[in-house]
């Protein structure tokens, strides 16, 4: 089944957060080398995602060809190539008449582009929603769901519609994730302002994501957008932070670094195994925010087995002692009505982000650690017989 294509969130790489429009083959060859090298593969990243500007122009029949200096080998050879390295090869397109680089869009050659990607060997597209006036986006989406469906190659289909026209309604059966919000901007908590269009920092998507937890599961997701994880700006414990959150959104991980060159702090966050099992969870419920106080927050994720993810995240500026007396509340899911109940049910604990521990604690004694600012403790929760 079509939805069968991501039924956990799709793992990958993307060149648009660092690279912009400054994509050739050589270099995305080269990421999906060190896809392999740096571990990340073994970590489950499997996409490795073409964002904007690898156009040409169209031939005379309308055929899309790409810029042939910059792929001078083609796309099918190099789909062939990253195919070999057992990865998947993700390319861009827009539903309108021209991308957000200005490269020529999709509209009303959605059939003969889908056709093209499939026989380049294309594994994903992202569709973007640029230079769209017009169009109506879940009829312009259902029209590219349905040409990459007629195409007959499985092709995840990320629908970069930014959430205008609340794209979690409607995109359940014609995309596999969706993206929520503007882009994001590579800071922890601040808003760029572009003048005509907003750009959101890590703490501001997090935050636009409240309310739309009941639209994710298997097959289709919210995407809060790409990773900015190892660009620079973020500290080691932001970078942290943000992949934590992320895993806790179910969100899609789409890497957006330079993977060639990441130093390994950056490898170390991108491949944690224990938080990629809390996104990868194969129940699929995007996590939710518990408690908040004082730039305090608690958020939680049901995970198979009874098992939950629990992380406290500190938004302020300032370290914070946590004393967390479990007992005082469950924990509730009020959509998927599952409970925490700290009372009925003691948990081993075991810190995801601290190599030391070895999950002995339980939830019957009160969790006590520092929280330095602008990071998180992520904690695994297993029922005890
Ligand atoms: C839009 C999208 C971004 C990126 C650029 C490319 O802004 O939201 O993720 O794809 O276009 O131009």
């Amino acid at each position: 089944k079509y939805q069968d294509l991501a039924m956990t969130p799709p793992m990958g790489w993307n060149s648009w957060n660092k690279f912009a429009c400054n994509v050739d083959e050589d270099m995305i060859k080269q990421m999906a080398d060190a896809m392999v090298s740096s571990g990340m593969k073994d970590a489950g990243y499997t996409y490795i995602n073409i964002d904007d500007c690898w156009h040409g122009d169209r031939d005379a029949q309308g055929f899309i060809h790409p810029d042939p200096k910059r792929f001078p080998n083609g796309m099918k050879a190099l789909a062939d190539y990253v195919h070999s390295k057992g990865l998947k090869l993700g390319i861009y397109s827009d539903a309108g008449s021209q991308t957000c680089g200005g490269r020529p869009g999709s509209r009303g050659y959605e059939f003969q582009d889908a056709m093209t990607y499939a026989s380049w060997g294309i594994d994903y597209l992202k569709y973007d929603w640029c230079n769209s006036e017009g169009l109506k986006a879940e009829g312009a989406y259902k029209t590219i769901t349905a040409a990459l469906k007629h195409a007959g190659r499985p092709i995840v289909l990320s629908i970069c519609e930014w959430g205008t026209d609340e794209p979690w309604i409607w995109g359940q059966n014609v995309g596999h994730l969706w993206r929520t919000t503007g882009d994001i901007y590579n800071c922890f908590d601040c808003i760029k302002d572009h003048g005509s269009w907003k750009a959101f920092g890590v703490m501001q998507i997090l935050d636009k994501q409240d309310g739309l937890r009941r639209f994710a599961g298997p097959g289709h997701w919210n995407d809060p957008d790409m990773l900015e994880i190892g660009n620079g700006a973020l500290t080691a414990g932001e970078d942290r932070a943000h992949f934590t959150m992320w895993a806790m959104l179910a969100a899609p991980l789409i890497a957006g670094n330079d993977l060639r060159t990441m130093n390994k702090e950056t490898a170390e966050v991108l491949t944690n195994k224990e938080v990629i099992a809390v996104n990868q969870d194969k129940l699929g419920i995007q996590g939710f925010k518990a408690i908040a106080e004082d730039g305090l927050e608690i958020w939680a994720k049901p995970l198979q087995g009874g098992d939950w993810a629990i992380v406290f995240l500190n938004r302020t500026t300032s370290a914070k002692k946590i004393d967390y007396d479990w007992s005082i509340q469950s924990i509730y899911d009020d959509i998927n009505k599952l409970a925490a109940s700290f009372k009925a049910t003691t948990y081993k604990i075991k810190n995801l982000w601290d190599k030391k521990d070895k999950g002995t604690a339980t939830t019957k004694k009160a969790f006590k650690a520092d929280l330095p600012a602008h990071d998180v403790i992520a904690l695994r929760l297993t029922k005890t017989k």
